[in-house]
């Protein structure tokens, strides 16, 4: 997303007190949900998600970020054989058992079954490089210092735009 200047806004005391609540009220419904229902959401829902996803500060504006949407039922079967042998590799060698036993109020362990029953996944890669358009055609080039690439996110012309 291309750097926006901030735009600023007044608003009376009684108005600010009145905004700054119901963003309390609205952030204090949020929840880490390990539980989904099958039932579709329009892809919308989850684009606007991300979108909100990738306006989040980054130095230098680099976003070093690329979402993927993951609807593909095969996929996501792979992501989950994938976390859950991460997890099960957690859960019975590498957490140390104080962290075990603070895990037990979610009644967590490895499976994951939730990864194939959401109707999406939203995937995060971490970008460690970048894509050089020049005349030339398109080359990975590592992350070097400021070096800002401006690139819309989920708009058609973006190669990320794909849903699997
Ligand atoms: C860095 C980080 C790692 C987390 N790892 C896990 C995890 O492996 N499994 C899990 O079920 N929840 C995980 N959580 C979710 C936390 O358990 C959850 O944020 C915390 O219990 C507060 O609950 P809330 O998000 O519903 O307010 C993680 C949260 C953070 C910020």
């Amino acid at each position: 997303m291309a750097f926006e200047p901030f735009e600023h806004k007044e608003y009376s005391a009684e108005e600010s007190v009145a905004r700054s609540a119901q963003f309390r009220e609205e952030l204090s419904g949020r929840r880490s949900i390990r539980h989904f229902s099958r039932r579709a959401v329009p892809v919308e829902v989850v684009e606007n998600v991300v979108m909100t996803a990738s306006s989040s500060p980054s130095g230098a504006n680099m976003q070093p970020w690329t979402f993927v949407i993951v609807k593909d039922p095969k996929i996501k079967r792979d992501i989950r054989i994938a976390a859950e042998k991460e997890e099960k590799e957690f859960y019975t060698h590498r957490a140390p058992d104080e962290w075990l036993a603070d895990l037990n109020q979610f009644g967590t362990d490895w499976h994951k079954p939730f990864l194939e029953t959401a109707p999406y996944l939203i995937v995060v890669f971490k970008i460690n490089y970048d894509l050089l358009v020049s005349p030339a055609g398109v080359k990975t080039v590592p992350r070097q210092g400021f070096m800002v690439i401006h690139r819309p996110i989920i708009k058609e012309s973006c190669p990320c735009r794909k849903t699997f």
